[in-house]
């Protein structure tokens, strides 16, 4: 299969899902982004601590101001949005790893109040489309610690394959960690959109 033409991703925003709404993240996001990333639970598995205002103000300025994918090396985050509501419940990026390889990850967050409703699931796969049918991107990848149920639960609910087990991989907030591997290439992912 030919490796289809990398160029960049620029979407139109808000990107709609069946009950979703995706879109970049604002200052006045600043609460309600604070009201889950500053959780101890909630960042038990994410490589990050638990977000101070400050850490949250210095994100939006930096990484989280990109709107668009311009080169490998980046990362697109975009709020979720209840689209009924409006109301911020996570977020999901989709970061390119290798404009050679045409390599993505993506990753989720959600405020636990809001888990069990599928609305990761359905952030996820809208990341999945941008990444294989707007970037262009041959395979994209999740990376999971296996204690993280919810996570790996997503990942295998998009079509995701467990291709490793990376047994005590990292030391990561003072354990080993065993990192799950799950992968989706171009070619698998039109066949789970029209199942
Ligand atoms: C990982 C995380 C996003 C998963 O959240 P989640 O709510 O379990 O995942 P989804 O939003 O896709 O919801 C799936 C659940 O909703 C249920 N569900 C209900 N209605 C649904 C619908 N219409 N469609 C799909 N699933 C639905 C599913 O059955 C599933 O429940 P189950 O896990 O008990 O089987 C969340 O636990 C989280 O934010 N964790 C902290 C951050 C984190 O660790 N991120 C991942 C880093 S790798």
């Amino acid at each position: 299969m030919p490796v289809l033409p990398q160029s960049a991703l620029r979407p139109s925003y808000p990107i709609r899902t069946e009950r979703l709404s995706l879109r970049p993240l604002a200052v006045a996001d600043v609460d309600a982004l604070l009201a889950y990333r500053s959780r101890p639970d909630v960042c038990r598995y994410v490589p990050f601590e638990p977000m101070t205002r400050e850490a949250v103000h210095e994100r939006l300025a930096t990484h989280w101001a990109a709107t668009a994918l311009t080169d490998a090396g980046q990362g697109l985050t975009l709020g979720i949005e209840i689209a009924e509501t409006g109301h911020l419940i996570g977020d999901v990026m989709l970061f390119w790893q290798s404009r050679e390889h045409a390599g993505g990850e993506i990753g989720y967050l959600l405020h636990p109040d809001f888990t069990g409703h599928g609305y990761a699931t359905e952030a996820a796969c809208a990341m999945l489309h941008l990444g294989f049918d707007h970037l262009g991107l041959h395979r994209i990848i999740a990376r999971v610690d296996e204690r993280n149920e919810a996570s790996a639960k997503v990942a295998r609910r998009l079509g995701m394959r467990q291709e490793a087990r990376l047994v005590d991989n990292e030391f990561f907030k003072g354990e080993w960690s065993t990192e799950l591997d799950f992968a989706m290439l171009a070619d698998e992912w039109p066949g789970y959109r029209t199942a």
